[in-house]
């Protein structure tokens, strides 16, 4: 008879809770993200972000790209600014921490190991669980960050994941479900964006400043290949990026300030290739899966013309979008934090011989 009761009790209080009339139990997790040329640190209280830090990394510039030895260095010497900061500004003490999220991959090898030991070793120290993250599914569950007027997307949903290492198409169906229905064979679509700007002579990371000379550009100026790949959903940008080198070539040999001239036009001929490529896919994914429920993440989301094609897409094509806040596009902790606290909720706790894996699918 105890037992039913109590067992009613705990159903109506799952009941609350799921429909948030009652407010969960505090969660505090500390972030990571270490898994390329950012150290992220972030203090999540549940699925809200209490703080987001970000310690860029401007040496990699001048080499026109990341060089991964330059990368861990500057890890270890931000990592313990950046988590100081991140406390700092969330307003909580070490000690009130329940759980430590890291990137476990994929990513550079030597950056992902900076942040793996300290996590691994603050844990230890405050004998708190650890969480372990794969990067490509944070910029996804990035969505699911709770804040005002936060748009979070029903499961089943497909999501484009467009990053400087990674393109994707994938069905979410939960948390951790994720099916692959397409990607890239070659160049991802972030790298797409950072070598054409590269031929035009602009800095590492170029997308932000194509993106940038591409508002004021006219999208039809040039007209550049879309390559077409065997599997219709996946992606190819190699052959892009060969084709505008050729054309510059071409062009700067008949008038040498050709590029000069031309950067607005040039930029926003590109960006509407490859959007127009990233959209093409996107397409024929909510045509194959009849899912309408499309959201975007990853580094290249941050960008003018995909936000502004999934916004038409809405009107006309009758889609309901998903656009991460500009925060949660490019990489960042806070996104490695609510992957942690879906962990959490698992009880998915990673052991203390938790290893960084370069590579890691989704
Ligand atoms: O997700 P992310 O920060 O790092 C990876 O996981 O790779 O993505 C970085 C990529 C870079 O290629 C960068 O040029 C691109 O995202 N990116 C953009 C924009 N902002 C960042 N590309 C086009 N337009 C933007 N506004
Ligand atoms: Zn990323």
């Amino acid at each position: 008879m105890i037992r039913a009761t109590s067992q009613k009790i705990k159903t109506y209080y799952k009941l609350l809770i799921q429909n948030q009339m009652m407010p969960k139990k505090p969660i505090y997790i500390l972030a990571i993200e270490s898994s390329c040329d950012d150290t992220g640190a972030a203090i999540l209280c549940n699925d809200r972000v209490l703080s987001n830090k970000i310690a860029g990394q401007e040496i990699h510039t001048k080499y026109g790209g990341v060089i991964p030895e330059l990368a861990s260095r500057a890890h270890q010497q931000n990592i313990v600014p950046v988590v100081s900061l991140a406390l700092k500004e969330a307003g909580i003490s070490i000690n009130q921490l329940n759980a430590i999220a890291f990137t476990q991959g994929p990513g550079l090898m030597g950056s992902l190991l900076v942040g793996v030991s300290f996590a691994k070793s603050l844990a230890l120290a405050l004998k708190i669980p650890l969480l372990a993250v794969n990067h490509m599914q944070a910029h996804v569950l990035a969505h699911f960050i709770k804040y005002e007027d936060s748009k979070i997307p029903e499961f089943p949903f497909l999501c484009l994941t467009i990053s400087g290492g990674h393109t994707q198409i994938v069905k979410v169906t939960d948390y951790f479900n994720f099916e692959v229905l397409g990607q890239t064979t070659d160049d991802a679509a972030g790298e797409a964006f950072d070598k054409s700007a590269k031929i035009l002579g602009l800095d590492y990371p170029g997308g932000p400043f194509i993106d940038k000379y591409s508002k004021v550009g006219n999208p039809l100026a040039f007209k550049f290949p879309k390559p077409k790949s065997k599997n219709p959903l996946d992606f190819s940008f190699s052959g892009l990026k060969t084709a505008i080198l050729y054309f510059i070539q071409k062009e700067t040999a008949k008038n040498p300030n050709f590029i000069a001239q031309n950067r607005d036009d040039l930029c926003a001929s590109i960006q509407h290739t490859i959007v127009s490529i990233l959209m093409d896919k996107l397409k024929l994914a909510v045509k194959q899966t009849g899912l309408k429920q499309v959201a975007i993440a990853g580094g290249v989301s941050a960008n003018s013309g995909i936000r502004m094609a999934l916004a038409q897409a809405e009107t006309k094509l009758g889609w309901q979008c998903f656009i991460p806040k500009f925060e949660f596009t490019t990489d960042n902790a806070a996104m490695i934090g609510i992957a942690g606290y879906y962990t959490y909720l698992q009880n998915n706790f990673a052991s203390n011989n938790s290893i960084a894996k370069a590579r890691l699918s989704i």
